[in-house]
């Protein structure tokens, strides 16, 4: 396909000013020099995702899309900085086919091997800022996970949505596809005049040329690529606002494809459920909300950043409890580490036992009581929460629900008072940032004065049902 809009026809042109001449894979591939490859992803439950050698400060995504075909043409722009000289480094994708790769306005090398882009630069990247531009065109797949749930570039009945976690966003966007690299995005997304497309952030701008209208969406506040969301279908959106507990307008933008009345609830519940974790957990993080119903056969509701998606008859209020939790424990404050994943799970649990507790239902002591009475031989005991090795168990029932029982086994230690403090004060000390198990276990320590490391083990580390608490 080609590139009809114009900031594609931008990058085109900046690739022929360079002097491209041949395809950049007739370029000569420059040998790996490990000294100066950022190869190695940081991460320890994905070691193939992301790379530690650079970090990404923004990527810019402008799309054509066509929804009758699923076909995509993009090219994306990430500002990344090197951690130090590169002579080549890795990239994320597994989406469609690339026609170019220009790092510093040059035609770049690039190989893929599996889910790797390896770029090669005419010249090394020296220390400090660099842009890399990647043009593709076709239908970026969908990505199977371990335990069999889809993910990727999801095909719906009217479009797509791209869904990332753990790993689906390197379907559409070249990235350093893992948690710790939380940069800014801007989408310019250009659909046929009777769609709407949806994505994180706040609604720029709506730009209709012809019969093609760019929605730009941008996200200011850093974000990790697997809370990445567009959503792409003929949808109902509604507009509303809410204020912030520091008095900020928070404008709430809502996209719905399913005539069921399925997110006439949600709508209703959202500025509630805001106040209610704002009051437990501190200032809303993010500069807008709002929330997407769409007909994505996928089973489960996703925390994507500001604008949690849910599927088909997937919004019920526990569930948008738990996502918009993730909005403070997941999204602003996010795990470094995969290993990690409790601290988004078992707060975005905790927060559905507060919710229960205050709305006449258990209590967050009672869900605890009642797991804990669970056998011993039972699937919330084993693995540990942290101590998984198939990616298969990030979202199963320790991460969740023994997850959630750590910070009730450690409000029932250091008190309901310093409980209390310690849930705002991680909120705001890692607020739009990374952070580790060791972090929390400091701050709990810190809050209230006592040697918790031994709890934590006991909850985090060691397979089996706890003998006390
Ligand atoms: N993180 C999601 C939530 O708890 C759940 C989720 C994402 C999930 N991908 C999944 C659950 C795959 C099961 C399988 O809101
Ligand atoms: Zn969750």
């Amino acid at each position: 396909m080609t590139l009809r809009r114009a900031t594609l026809a931008l990058t085109a042109s900046a690739v022929l000013a360079a002097g491209l001449t041949a395809g950049p894979s007739a370029l000569s591939q420059t040998a790996d020099a490990p000294a100066t490859t950022a190869r190695r992803g940081p991460d320890t439950l994905f070691p193939l995702q992301g790379n530690a050698g650079y970090d990404v400060r923004s990527y810019d995504v402008s799309m054509d899309y066509a929804p009758l075909t699923n076909l995509a043409d993009a090219a994306v722009t990430i500002r990344a900085t090197a951690r130090k000289r590169l002579t080549s480094f890795h990239l994320d994708f597994a989406g469609p086919t690339i026609s170019t790769v220009v790092v510093g306005g040059r035609p770049a090398a690039y190989r893929r091997d599996g889910d790797e882009l390896i770029v090669t630069p005419a010249t090394a990247v020296p220390q400090g800022r660099f842009t890399t531009v990647v043009t593709y065109s076709g239908e970026p797949p969908e990505y199977t996970d371990a335990d069999g749930s889809t993910e990727g570039w999801v095909r719906t009945t009217d479009g797509a949505v791209a869904l990332g976690e753990p790993v689906g966003a390197m379907t559409w966007l070249p990235s350093n596809n893992t948690p710790a690299d939380k940069a800014t995005y801007t989408y310019r997304i250009s659909v046929p005049n009777s769609y709407e497309v949806a994505a994180n952030g706040d609604l720029v701008s709506r730009d209709t040329v012809g019969s093609s209208t760019t929605w730009t969406w941008r996200s200011s506040d850093p974000m990790s690529t697997y809370l990445a969301m567009i959503a792409i279908g003929q949808f109902t959106m509604t507009t509303a606002e809410t204020t912030s507990i520091d008095g900020r307008t928070i404008p709430i933008w809502s996209f719905e494809d399913v005539p069921t009345g399925a997110a006439a609830s949600a709508k209703a519940l959202l500025p509630e459920v805001l106040a209610f974790e704002e009051k437990h957990f501190g200032p809303y993080p993010f500069t807008s909300t709002g929330l997407v119903v769409d007909n994505a056969m996928v089973g489960y509701a996703l925390e994507t950043q500001s604008r949690p998606f849910y599927p088909p008859g997937g919004a019920d209020d526990l569930t948008v409890v738990h996502e918009m939790a993730h909005q403070w424990y997941g999204d602003s404050v996010t795990l470094r580490d995969w290993h990690d994943i409790w601290l988004a799970e078992g707060f975005a649990t905790y927060a559905e036992w507060m919710w229960d507790g205050a709305h006449g239902g258990d209590t967050p002591r009672q869900h605890f009581d009642d797991l804990y009475a669970t056998p011993e031989s039972g699937a919330l005991w084993r693995p540990a929460p942290r101590k998984f090795t198939d990616s298969a168990d990030l979202f199963g029932s320790p991460v969740y629900n023994r997850g959630a029982m750590t910070l009730q086994a450690l409000r029932m230690r250091i008190g309901n008072a310093d409980f209390a403090t310690f849930l705002k004060a991680w909120a705001r000390a890692h607020r739009h940032g990374s952070a580790s198990t060791a972090d929390l276990v400091r701050l709990a320590e810190k809050v209230s004065g006592q040697e918790l490391s031994p709890l934590f083990r006991t909850w985090l580390d060691v397979a089996g049902k706890p003998k006390g608490y």
